[in-house]
């Protein structure tokens, strides 16, 4: 495995995006983060403890039904959130997007909801790959159309642990 972004790394993108973001809302308005399980939970962590006392939080888990060749493109809601989101800033905090599927999904989902603004924060954002266009409104990382595992990602569930990013070595 190949390192491609550092513990350190990834802590000091992840400052910048709390103050960005923070930037961005009155200053007396909270920010409810909405952490996309279970990829999104070490930045959902890092991201929180970025930011300031006005932030709640809430998991929602979806799981994508995939085959070998082809993504089928069909998300399943496997968890809700357990609070209301109309009339909240919301923002979704999601690992990965890659073909941008999941994401519309849940971003139509939570519309839906009422919220008085949603917007999507993701640590990585592989825009080769993209079927569909979806807005994200906080990047950390545009990379290239290579697997990576480790903070938060996985390989059959294993490596999400990892503190840093790297890259799958090719089998
Ligand atoms: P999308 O619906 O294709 O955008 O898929 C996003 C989901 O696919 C992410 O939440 C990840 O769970 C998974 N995923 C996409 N690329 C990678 C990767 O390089 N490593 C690990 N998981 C990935
Ligand atoms: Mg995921």
């Amino acid at each position: 495995m190949n390192v491609l972004l550092s513990a350190e790394q990834i802590q000091q993108r992840i400052t910048e995006l709390a103050g960005e973001i923070e930037a961005d809302y009155p200053r007396d308005e909270e920010i409810h983060l909405v952490g996309v399980l279970k990829g999104g939970f070490v930045f959902m962590a890092d991201l929180v403890r970025a930011m300031s006392a006005r932030v709640t939080l809430d998991f929602i888990a979806v799981s994508s039904y995939q085959q070998s060749t082809r993504s089928s493109g069909e998300v399943r809601l496997v968890k809700d959130v357990d609070t209301r989101l109309e009339g909240r800033h919301v923002i979704i905090v999601e690992d990965i997007v890659d073909t941008g599927l999941t994401l519309t999904y849940l971003q139509d989902m939570l519309r839906a909801r009422a919220p008085r603004s949603l917007k999507t924060a993701c640590l990585l954002s592989k825009p080769s790959r993209r079927l569909v266009d979806v807005k994200v409104e906080y990047i950390g990382f545009t990379i290239e159309d290579k697997f990576v595992i480790g903070y938060g990602l996985d390989f059959a569930e294993k490596y999400r642990n990892l503190p840093h990013i790297g890259v799958m070595d090719e089998a």
